[in-house]
């Protein structure tokens, strides 16, 4: 497999695992906030930002094994573990296999369930599409859905920059990455299991994984830190750092 990564920082380990359609830049806030503290590992997705196209079968294990790989390469035993949606669905399939590797989780604006049939339909179709018209017609689908109605009215600066890391993507990433997400497996069954720190944000606005299913989600987490981001939509870390930072700080280790 070839990854590409950033580390920066020394201390405890933390790992960003980053949405769908985006890449790693869209942890640059965080990487800069926590580097001061931390060792902070972002890294792009099969075909998405600076990582080649993968070949193996497509999936959110395809994705753990992304991970183990790379943390075995940067000789990390465990660390704080922070995925966004598409990343949180990663996460969950890398803590089924490998939850001693995890100190901590963090679960932004996810889901535990697996996809609806409706669902699945629609990413075989965008799927399809991705492959015929390339990253362009998910520009216009996907950018009102990942920002919230704050985001989209009053931050042109940041719906630019989604749509451009969209357009950076590769069409066929996109394409093996949704039907990944069209076969993932239902979570819900780890939730109750989870005895790590645990936190989960949800954005206030945020549409693809409105924050009641998120408040249910970590219900099921005994322990779990529930917190809710005002004028956030679905990325919650770019719309409002400051307190997206602010809450991790508090949740993390201060060493
Ligand atoms: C993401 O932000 O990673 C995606 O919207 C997730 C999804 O489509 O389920």
């Amino acid at each position: 497999m070839n990854i590409s990564y950033r580390s920066e920082g020394s201390g405890e380990p933390i790992v960003f695992l980053h949405a769908f359609p985006l890449n790693r830049s869209m942890w640059e806030g965080q990487v800069a906030e926590f580097s001061a503290t931390h060792r902070v590992i972002t890294f792009d997705w099969p075909g998405f930002g600076e990582s080649p196209l993968d070949e193996g079968e497509p999936g959110m294990d395809r994705f753990a094994d992304c991970l183990v790989g790379l943390l075995d390469h940067l000789g990390l035993d465990r660390v704080h573990l922070c995925g966004l949606s598409m990343g949180g669905y990663a996460a969950l399939a890398f803590y089924r296999r490998w939850p001693e590797r995890i100190a901590s989780l963090i679960l932004c604006d996810t889901r535990a369930t697996a996809d609806t049939e409706e669902a699945r339909k629609g990413r075989y179709e965008t799927a399809a599409l991705a492959r015929r018209e390339g990253a362009a017609p998910l520009v216009e689908s996907m950018t009102p859905r990942l920002l919230g109605a704050t985001s989209l009215a009053e931050r042109p600066d940041l719906v630019g920059r989604v749509k451009e890391m969209i357009l950076s993507s590769h069409p066929e990433g996109i394409a093996r990455a949704l039907i990944g997400m069209a076969e993932r497996p239902d979570s819900t069954d780890l939730l109750a299991g989870i005895e790590i720190p645990t936190l989960i944000v949800a954005g206030n606005e945020d549409k693809l994984t409105p924050p009641e299913e998120m408040r249910t989600m970590a219900d099921a987490i005994p322990g779990a830190t529930f917190l809710i981001i005002d004028r956030a939509g679905h990325l919650p870390n770019l719309e409002q750092p400051s307190l997206f930072n602010q809450a991790l700080r508090e949740f993390l280790p201060s060493r």
